[in-house]
């Protein structure tokens, strides 16, 4: 996820982009840049890698004249953070600069051809090769830049928000959308367009919400113009910002962490896109393809992490030895690293981390390359030290995750772990072709079934009322769920500062059952699976010694509907792919939970978003 922003009119271009680029610094901040038309039709570009203020020295001495600007300010996926990544990206001869927030699934195909006809590359991005293919479309085609815009664009598959300006015109900027956001503020005699409204609402509270297919003529003087894909003039519908700067931010959202509960519909697709192909009967991990030798041979995987991302480990040893008959071992990156592993080069090590920074997930690293293990890293910031450190990875693409409590970024993991365990399997040949393209077809209908259970918000909200004032809670489940168990409690503990644990359900009656009373809540996570009637029990065990449950289970249950206090639904779909949509109600629980208390949910007591010491 990055920032786009963009400004025609007659104000001081820079210092609007500059601000604006500020004020989008929430979603990305790898690299920033900014691309400037002055009067006479001189294009100046200016980028830097790391936060805008860098950019912002960088420019100091620099002609800034302009008339019309576009800027970006970046959350790589394509090409680690650096200056020749950052965007703007710009033509081969110089006459276009482009910002895009998304990811061209076909870019590769896209740049062979162009290369073939000679064009150069000098950066790692998909965001280049689209402005080479319009830059070569408007030369062959002799066209206008928005013909050329318009039919680059029909030959890309992915995901875009684009503005385009050009050399020797200082009076147009070419936008477009293509489900990433963007939408564009009517000023007086000024034009601005931004990944969102937060860069102009101060200038304007009108706003026109560009949707998916649509390209945007913006011409100094003329009334915006609107058009779709094959030509065809679209309608302009104007809304009235209400919001403030604050709420913009996060989306409307009062927070980040529930904006980025809601956002994992999105994020899920993008973390699926390019990876799960043919209707679901290709699944397609590059780290997969690039070392099949050492997923082939490999004879135990050992899962390094901290927090969240080791309960996300844990559903990847369940979901790894179940399809793909490789032993797996799940360790703590702070036990392992002073344990004295013992491994060796026919183990491969993943180490996960959403910031890609824990200092312990980072030592654990290097002491299994120091032993000669494979080491595969899962991670969201791309460039960062995990991912510099290891043999090969994969990015989980699910953006900045700006609340301490991680939930998307979660969600995203256990994607990833799903698509890495089916694409070893597909190359052990563990699981059947019918069975891989069965789990398939339905991860593709996930981002659909989590918007579904989102529908359950405001059920949660007035359930969270009745166990705000609790002081412990019991968060259970079996297989899958035990690890959602954790990750539930987890999630209620960091946020709302109640203590919560979570256990494998069948363990109570080793102990924790004489916790429980009409004081001690358990939240028990039983969907339909090979473990059910087994979890029925365990429910029926806590009901009978008075203690109150809130159950997540399949949709259609009548069982633990009976037994429960209260039960929340979630589709049916194969056991495997339970724990992304299982952990979703217990997101929003400990959110609303945490809201009653009044706690800050963004930025809870004592913890940081990265650990990056011991
Ligand atoms: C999760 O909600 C916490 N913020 C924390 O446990 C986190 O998962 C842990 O610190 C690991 O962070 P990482 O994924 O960035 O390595």
């Amino acid at each position: 996820m990055c920032g786009i922003v963009g400004y025609i009119g007659s104000g001081n271009v820079y210092e609007i982009l500059i601000k604006g680029l500020h004020r989008l610094e929430y979603r990305g901040y790898d690299s920033a840049g900014i691309a400037l038309v002055s009067p006479s039709g001189k294009l100046n570009v200016f980028k830097a890698k790391g936060k805008v203020e860098n950019l912002e020295s960088f420019c100091a001495d620099k002609n800034l004249e302009a008339s019309v600007g576009i800027a970006h300010t970046r959350w790589a996926t394509h090409g680690e953070p650096s200056d020749v990544n950052a965007h703007p990206h710009f033509s081969e001869d110089g006459n276009l600069a482009l910002v895009h927030n998304g990811t061209i699934e076909n870019y590769k195909v896209l740049k062979d051809a162009l290369m073939e006809h000679g064009c150069t590359f000098h950066s790692e991005t998909d965001t280049e090769v689209l402005v080479q293919l319009i830059e070569f479309i408007k030369l062959k085609n002799d066209c206008e830049l928005v013909d050329a815009v318009m039919e680059a664009l029909k030959q890309v598959v992915g995901a875009y928000a684009i503005a385009v300006i050009e050399k020797n015109n200082p009076d147009t900027i070419i936008a477009a959308r293509q489900s990433s956001p963007l939408v564009i503020g009517i000023g007086e005699d000024e034009t601005f367009l931004a990944s969102d409204a937060t860069p102009f609402v101060e200038y304007t509270k009108d706003a026109v919400y560009l949707k998916d297919g649509e390209i945007a003529v913006i011409k100094r003087g003329e009334p915006l113009k609107l058009f779709n894909l094959d030509n065809s003039e679209s309608k302009i519908d104007v809304k009235t910002l209400e919001m403030s700067i604050s709420q913009l931010e996060k989306g409307g959202y009062p927070h980040f962490m529930l904006k980025e509960i809601f956002e994992q519909p999105s994020t899920l697709r993008d973390c699926i896109r390019g990876r799960v192909v043919e209707g679901g009967r290709k699944i397609n991990i590059t780290g997969v393809n690039d070392n099949k030798e050492r997923f082939l041979n490999a004879k135990r995987i050992v899962i390094v992490a901290c927090g969240t991302s080791w309960h996300a480990g844990l559903i990847g040893k369940y979901l790894i030895q179940s399809m793909c008959r490789i032993p797996v071992e799940v360790e703590y990156a702070s036990e392992f690293r002073y344990s004295d592993p013992v491994l060796d080069k026919d183990d491969i090590v993943i180490a996960i981390s959403q910031s890609g920074e824990t200092a312990d997930t980072l030592a654990a690293v290097k002491i299994a390359r120091s032993m000669g293990a494979f080491v595969f890293g899962i991670s969201n910031a791309v460039g960062s030290s995990i991912p510099r450190e290891t043999d090969s990875g994969c990015y989980i693409h699910v953006g900045p995750e700006i609340g301490v409590a991680s939930t998307k970024a979660f969600t995203g993991q256990v994607m990833v772990l799903t698509l890495l365990s089916l694409a070893v399997a597909q190359l052990k040949g563990t699981l059947e072709h019918e069975k891989i393209a069965e789990i398939g077809k339905h991860i593709l209908k996930i981002p659909t079934l989590v918007e579904r259970v989102l529908k359950l918000n405001n059920r949660i909200e007035r359930l969270s009322l009745i166990y705000t004032y609790a002081h412990n809670f019991l968060y259970l489940g079996r297989g899958y769920s035990y690890p959602v168990a954790l990750e539930g409690a987890l999630k209620l503990k960091e946020i709302s500062y109640i203590h919560a644990e979570g256990y494998p359900a069948a363990e109570m009656k080793h102990g924790p059952i004489a916790l429980i009373d009409a004081e001690m809540p358990s939240v028990i996570i039983a969907p339909r699976d090979h473990l059910y009637e087994k979890i029925v029990s365990n429910v029926q065990q806590v009901k009978a010694r008075g203690g109150s449950i809130i159950a997540i289970v399949t949709e259609g249950d009548s069982v633990i509907r009976n037994i429960a206090d209260h039960v929340l639904d979630i589709p049916e779909m194969p056991e495997c792919l339970t724990p992304i949509i299982s952990t979703i109600p217990l997101q929003l629980l400990s959110y609303y939970i945490a809201i009653n208390k009044g706690k800050n949910v963004d930025m809870p007591r004592n913890l940081a978003k990265s650990v990056t010491v011991e």
